[in-house]
């Protein structure tokens, strides 16, 4: 027998965001294919696995109104984002996602705050730690993302340099 009711206003909010991590898992699939397709198996898997814990947070708030007698209903989750114009992009777009996905979380820990409803407080809790998690490794992935993109730029810099200060040798001017 379910414990204590959800308030209607926490059960539209788990509501809600259940079916945004569902969506979550959705653009982490495209963002996967979109790696799969340039080569980057790396990108890929990493992205299938994002894809997959999304699913889980779903199922985690689904199992939470099921638990406390309240039917999911799972929406119609819209067609995610498929085209990007660099790996940074790409990466760009999971973090800002992930940033929806926390102001969503936290919306939903308010509405339970002010339903007094302990039961969600403690179970959003739980998501509120792993989007400290999932917001920080967005922010590493962009910055190695940037990173390599200077490095490649600078290796070819490197080498322009080292031709110019080549040619600059043969009449004994090699200093910039
Ligand atoms: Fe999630
Ligand atoms: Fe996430």
């Amino acid at each position: 027998m379910p414990g204590v009711p959800v308030p209607p206003a926490v059960v539209t909010e788990i509501q809600r965001q259940f079916n945004h991590e569902l969506s979550a898992a959705h653009a982490y699939t495209a963002l996967a294919t979109w790696c799969a397709e340039r080569n980057l198996k790396g990108f890929a898997r990493f992205f299938h696995k994002q894809a997959g814990e999304e699913r889980e947070h779903a199922q985690r708030f689904m199992d939470h109104l099921l638990d406390r007698g309240v039917m999911p209903e799972l929406a119609a989750i819209p067609a995610p984002r498929t085209a990007f114009k660099s790996v940074l992009e790409a990466v760009q777009h999971a973090r800002s996602m992930e940033q929806l996905n926390t102001a969503g979380i936290h919306q939903a820990y308010e509405a339970a705050l002010a339903a007094k409803d302990y039961p969600a407080q403690v179970a959003i809790q739980w998501f509120i730690s792993e989007q400290v998690e999932e917001e920080a490794w967005c922010d590493e992935l962009v910055a190695r993302v940037e990173a390599a993109n200077c490095a490649g730029g600078m290796s070819s810099l490197d080498r322009h340099l080292e031709k110019i200060l080549n040619a600059k040798s043969h009449d004994g001017g090699a200093e910039d």
